[in-house]
């Protein structure tokens, strides 16, 4: 295994061009390399090196990537495979690391888990297949559903007979242990009774496609069963299967969500199954469950949009309001699609076919706001108070996208829709969002310790202890062009906000001067600058000010440092007048940390621009800084749950954010540096 920090410097220190060229001939041609393609037959050169995007890609048969895809499908080597293969390259000592007795514990008792649920697929399916009860109970029941054969196999359905322990005896004398099938969830505890009985039977797998548990629906008809036994019934979690981070189908629906860039949520095992067979395949379910933000995650791992399209009663809709807040704070685009009454998918695409399925969906799929508009004004009608309260429920929804482009342009639509002056709307918004900064401020002092949070690498305990020590914050790689920093100057501890404070004071020292290169006043060239990031001050004082300056300006409204003076909250104040009154004074190590004479010290007010631009500057490092960190969280997850694709696709992303950060340090440094 290699640490991920390791697997970061082989992909940083891989150069595609010379990769490449150790397996093609490659002429220069403009920025780029040509050569003839070595993945498919050709004799004038189609295929082509990027070396400033370190990608490869080849016209003529489509085939492109990195270096680590051109040697996976190249010298068809293991993901893990062309990194070693990469760090012998550029001489790179890797310590892969033995895992600790403990970790080999646990996976060698998860690899026993889903060789239980292999064979307890294998059972059910031999029993679905081979058997004449199987024949008549449950594959025609399968058949009468609409499904063919092959898609029986994808999903790994099958039968449990209504007998009393008939996969426990084929366990026995296949040699299975009796306690894992207990621990699966096969068996009753006692292990006399087999757990799915008189059931055709559904495999949950994981993302890599491995059987994670089972989900059972009964054969037996209501009347013959009585009131109490449940239609479907799952297996209990275990170390393999946690209930709120899985997604039923979304192993077969991988590929797709990613080809379409879009992903279909529906409630249950059959519209999955139904859909897939028509082809729509991007299609996973909640299950039953109401949808969890672990779900969400997984879908945003891997699109950005989500579609929810459930059925049109009333639990339907009920059901797609509570996802849809949910998917907007994890800042998905959510459009949603309810469908005639009486139907599920799964019934409405039988019927009527993936063609007609698709038309409908396409015709009937409505963004977000409009849904949740027209569901409480249907609601709502006419009465005025309840009119009010809808008003606020759905700028609640809105407050809730983080993005503040998009936050704004849905207030505009709403606003048309409503029928109500746009201000109001962004007021409210703002409020609501003041208000989250509030709690979360009130919260963090009431628990001082979850306030330094936002950093993964605090909590070393929280990393396996087999990793080497993660970077410390403000550690930079050697690329880093930042000017170097003496060897005890930390940066400040990213929680302390020294740069949203700067960000601040230049708003209320400087907000309404005019920038005379650029004809914007200070707080507007500010603003536009870091909307995006508006919302997610650590500081909540001053991320209060910031929102408030933003929406002013918004409402095309100036303000001067009165405007802070005479502030309602008397925290506003007391900053205002702090940093007016005294000249800023730079903490006493700045110039150790940042490396830079203070030019402006003296007469600051002369010099604003100059000082706003680096404050911006050392904003957006900090900001980017932070979402290094929360992307490396990312690696870290999708490194212990094995799923490659995903390690590849977070250091793809990480590399652009190192680039970024990297640009950024760039500028402070020749901004900043002195002659
Ligand atoms: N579900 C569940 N437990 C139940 C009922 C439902 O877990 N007792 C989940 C299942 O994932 C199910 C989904 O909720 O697929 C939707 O429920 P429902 O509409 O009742 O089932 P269908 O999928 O339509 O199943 P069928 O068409 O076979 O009746
Ligand atoms: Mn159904």
């Amino acid at each position: 295994m290699i640490p991920p920090k390791q697997v970061q410097d082989v992909i940083d220190a891989a150069r595609i061009e010379d990769v490449v060229g150790e397996f093609v001939t490659l002429k220069r041609r403009g920025v780029n390399l040509i050569g003839l393609c070595p993945f498919h037959g050709e004799r004038t050169p189609s295929f082509n090196v990027n070396p400033a995007r370190n990608i490869f890609k080849c016209f003529g048969c489509g085939k492109g990537g990195d270096a680590v895809t051109f040697l996976r499908e190249h010298e068809s080597l293991t993901y893990l495979e062309a990194l070693r293969w990469l760090a012998r390259k550029y001489g790179i000592e890797l310590q892969e690391v033995e895992r600790s007795p403990e970790q080999l514990a646990q996976i060698q008792l998860a690899d026993a888990l889903y060789i239980v649920n292999d064979f307890g697929v294998q059972h059910f399916q031999h029993q679905l297949f081979d058997t004449d009860e199987g024949k008549s109970v449950a594959l025609s029941y399968f058949k009468k559903r609409g499904l063919r054969e092959d898609t029986i196999r994808t999903f790994g359905l099958g039968y449990a007979p209504d007998e009393r322990d008939l996969l426990i005896r084929h366990a026995r004398s296949t040699g299975h242990n009796i306690d894992l099938l207990k621990k699966v969830g096969l068996c009753s505890q006692d292990g006399g009774r087999d757990f799915f009985r008189a059931r055709v039977m559904f495999a949950i797998h994981n993302l890599s496609g491995k059987v994670a548990a089972f989900a059972g629906r009964t054969m037996l008809s209501p009347s013959a069963s009585g009131a109490n036994i449940p239609k479907y019934v799952n297996s209990p979690e275990t170390e393999i299967y946690v209930k709120n981070k899985t997604l039923y189908g979304a192993f077969q629906a991988k590929k797709a969500i990613r080809q379409l860039d879009e992903c279909i949520l529906v409630e249950g095992y059959m519209d999955v199954i139904s859909l897939h067979q028509a082809g729509i395949q991007n299609v996973v379910a909640s299950s039953g469950t109401s949808l969890t933000e672990g779900q969400l995650q997984l879908i945003k791992r891997n699109t950005n949009n989500l579609k929810i399209l459930y059925d049109g009663d009333s639990a339907g809709i009920k059901a797609a309001l509570r996802g849809l807040d949910l998917a907007l704070e994890q800042d998905l685009n959510v459009k949603i699609c309810l469908l005639p009454d009486g139907h599920d998918p799964d019934s409405y695409v039988q019927e009527f076919g993936g063609d007609k399925f698709n038309e409908f969906v396409t015709t009937n799929a409505k963004d977000f706001i409009l849904f949740k508009t027209q569901v409480l004004l249907e609601e709502t009608k006419n009465d005025p108070v309840k009119r009010a309260g809808l008003i606020k429920d759905i700028v609640a929804s809105i407050a809730k996208i983080p993005d503040p482009i998009k936050r704004s342009v849905y207030l505009r639509a709403c606003s048309n829709l409503l029928e109500v002056p746009e201000s109001v709307l962004v007021a409210e918004s703002n409020k609501l969002i003041t208000g989250t900064i509030k709690k979360r401020e009130e919260k963090s002092a009431r628990l001082p310790e979850a306030a330094s949070d936002s950093s993964p690498y605090k909590h070393g305990e929280e990393w396996p202890t087999e990793y080497p020590p993660m970077p410390a914050d403000g550690d930079v790689p050697p690329d880093f062009h930042a000017p170097h920093l003496p060897k005890k100057a930390a940066l400040p501890p990213r929680t302390e906000s020294v740069q949203e404070l700067d960000i601040i004071r230049m708003l209320i020292l400087y907000g309404n001067q005019v920038l005379e290169r650029e004809g914007v006043t200070v707080a507007q060239f500010i603003l536009t600058d870091i909307e995006e990031s508006l919302a997610s001050f650590d500081n909540p004082l001053y991320g209060q000010i910031a929102v408030e300056c933003h929406a002013l300006l918004l409402q095309d409204k100036q303000f001067d440092q009165h405007f802070f003076i005479q502030h309602e909250s008397s925290a506003v104040c007391e900053l205002a007048i702090n940093l007016i009154a005294t000249p800023w004074e730079f903490s006493p190590n700045w110039e150790a940390m940042w490396n830079y004479p203070l030019q402006n010290q003296k007469i600051p007010d002369l010099n604003f621009d100059l000082d706003m631009k680096q404050a911006l500057l050392r904003f957006k490092l900090l900001k980017v800084m932070k979402m290094c960190d929360a992307n490396q969280v990312r690696i870290k997850s999708a490194y212990q749950l094995g799923d490659d694709d995903g390690v590849t696709r977070f250091m793809k992303i990480q590399q652009k954010l190192n680039e970024t950060r990297n640009d950024i340090a760039k500028q402070l440094g020749t901004v900043v540096l002195p002659k």
